[in-house]
């Protein structure tokens, strides 16, 4: 496939998409549900509101995936490390890993818990005290953790690409023209 300045646009708009929901899907997993027992009334309004965003996350995740495999791409960028541009492929792969593992965790935890008749069916049922009592929940924990690790490494490597490296990486992740065969990567 031949080489291009930036990616698709279509990537493009789904790689910030992503990237707002799934720190929004952590931002009210961490804080909304830690400030909300089960008890309260507003936790079935949260938690729709979190399932609803994790099954569209997935749903955009493998869209994404799909694009990526079909459109033309920039060359690798190279961080100047061979070791760590031997890492990055696992790096991103895992962001996908990751995303399937939490939506696995967290579908299964909904299934364990009756939560789609709760929380979408309104069948008036009160919420179970806990989740933590299903292994999957407690998974869905440390699975969000080590993406949020992710998510640092991979803001702290683009950051490095761009103020120290100055290899222009943000561009190729932006709308603008797209031209093939590059002089440059980064052009
Ligand atoms: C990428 C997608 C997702 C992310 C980033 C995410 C993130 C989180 C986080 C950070 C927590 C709190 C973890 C903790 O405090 O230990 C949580 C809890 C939870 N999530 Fe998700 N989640 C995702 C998808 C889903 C999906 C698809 C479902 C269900 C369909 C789901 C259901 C739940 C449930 C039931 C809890 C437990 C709430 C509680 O204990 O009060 N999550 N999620």
């Amino acid at each position: 496939m031949k080489q291009v300045s930036r990616y698709h646009p279509l990537l493009v708009t789904l790689h910030w998409a992503l990237a707002f929901l799934i720190i929004a899907a952590l931002t009210l997993g961490f804080f909304g549900f830690a400030a909300t027992p089960n008890s309260d009334p507003q936790k079935i309004d949260i938690l729709r509101a979190h399932m609803a965003g994790g099954m569209l996350i997935l749903a955009l995740m493998a869209i994404r995936f799909i694009v990526r495999m079909m459109t033309s791409k920039p060359a690798v960028a190279t961080t100047g490390f061979p070791l760590l541009d031997r890492i990055a492929p696992f790096s991103h792969y895992g962001f996908y890993v990751l995303v399937l593992l939490m939506a696995g965790t967290g579908y299964t935890t909904a299934i364990l818990a009756g939560l789609p008749a709760i929380v979408f069916g309104g069948s008036g049922d009160p919420l179970t005290p806990t989740f933590v009592i299903y292994p999957t929940r407690v998974a869905h924990g440390y699975i969000a953790t080590l993406l949020v690790g992710f998510i640092v490494l991979h803001v702290l490597a683009a950051f490095y690409h761009q103020f120290v490296r100055k290899d222009r990486l943000f561009r190729r992740m932006f709308f603008g023209r797209r031209v093939s065969n590059p002089v440059t990567p980064a052009e």
